[in-house]
């Protein structure tokens, strides 16, 4: 497997899987000091993180997209777990940056810099139903030449149910942040919702930043963050990463931006044994997905 030798390499962290690169950088990780009025975009990968990024870049724009042009989207919001030497690591991006700031992560709860919680930083969080998530997460590793061959779709979807994928598991990730909700400044939402009724959840997210935009920018945020507009945004679609870092030929970084596409991929057989294994692996929690719209 030429991946190992070169990026592939994984190393894991309270058995969560992550890149060699972070975890070495790890004490700068956990030491990194956040601050009160900092925003973090908190998301399981592929979950809609560019898509939510893009959102709260328009909104704190005003929803002026030429300004949400003066980078790509990886630039304008430190990945806090992000390393790969000698680039500027996450940290180092986010320490950089004026306040306020916005950053973001897919660690779960229990790896987060602990000065999150200490400084009551508000979290933004976006769940996507697991189906899809595999589906794209097993896509997305096919291309992505620093993640691991993902192996055949059935040799994956055994890889994403044990949680033996970068970032760990699924289950473990949503129900963790779907816990601390209540106890701290979280805003809480669901791909799928946003799918659906955009304009409803890109307005909790414009009162969750604390501002104010008519309703002709609202619709205009709609209109400039649809899949459409950003699967054809040189500043979203990944277009600037090298090819032997992500090989669009093999999977477009943005696939397809639905939901329900597992229905493509499970088998019967498949879809009932996951059924199985999510009611085990999500029993006692009160966490409600919709995978089809
Ligand atoms: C990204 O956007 C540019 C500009 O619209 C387009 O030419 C390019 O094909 C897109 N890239 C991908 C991989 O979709």
């Amino acid at each position: 497997d030429h991946r190992t030798e070169t990026l592939g390499t994984e190393m894991e962290v309270a058995g969560v899987p992550l890149q060699a690169a972070t975890v070495d950088n790890w004490s700068q990780i956990q030491n990194f000091e956040a601050k009160p009025d900092d925003l973090l975009i908190c998301t399981y990968p592929k979950s809609g993180t560019t898509w939510i990024q893009e959102i709260v870049d328009m909104i704190e724009q005003d929803g002026d997209e030429v300004r949400c042009q003066r980078s790509i989207i990886q630039h304008r919001h430190p990945f806090i777990e992000w390393a790969r030497p000698p680039q500027p690591s996450g940290v180092d991006r986010a320490n950089a940056m004026p306040s306020p700031r916005t950053l973001r992560t897919h660690l779960s709860t229990a790896l987060l810099p602990t000065s999150f919680w200490e400084n009551h930083c508000k979290f933004l969080y976006v769940a996507r139903n697991a189906k899809d998530c595999m589906v794209s997460y097993y896509h997305f590793q096919r291309m992505n030449q620093v993640l691991p061959e993902p192996g055949t779709w059935e040799e994956y979807f055994e890889t994403f149910v044990n949680g033996k994928v970068a970032w760990g598991s699924w289950f473990d990730h949503v129900t963790g942040w779907w816990d601390v909700r209540d106890r701290h400044q979280v805003l809480f939402l669901f791909y799928e919702d946003i799918k659906r009724n955009p304009k409803q959840e890109i307005r909790k997210v414009m009162q969750f930043m604390g501002k104010d935009l008519g309703e002709a920018v609202l619709d205009k945020i709609v209109r400039e963050t649809s899949f459409e507009k950003m699967k054809e945004n040189p500043m979203t679609n990944r277009s600037t990463v090298p090819k032997s870092l992500m090989d669009q030929s093999i999977s477009s970084f943005m696939r397809k931006g639905t939901v329900g596409d597992w229905k493509n991929h499970f088998t019967v057989a498949q879809n009932e044994r996951f059924e199985k294994i999510y009611r085990e692996k999500m029993q006692g929690s009160s966490i409600r997905f919709c995978a089809e719209l």
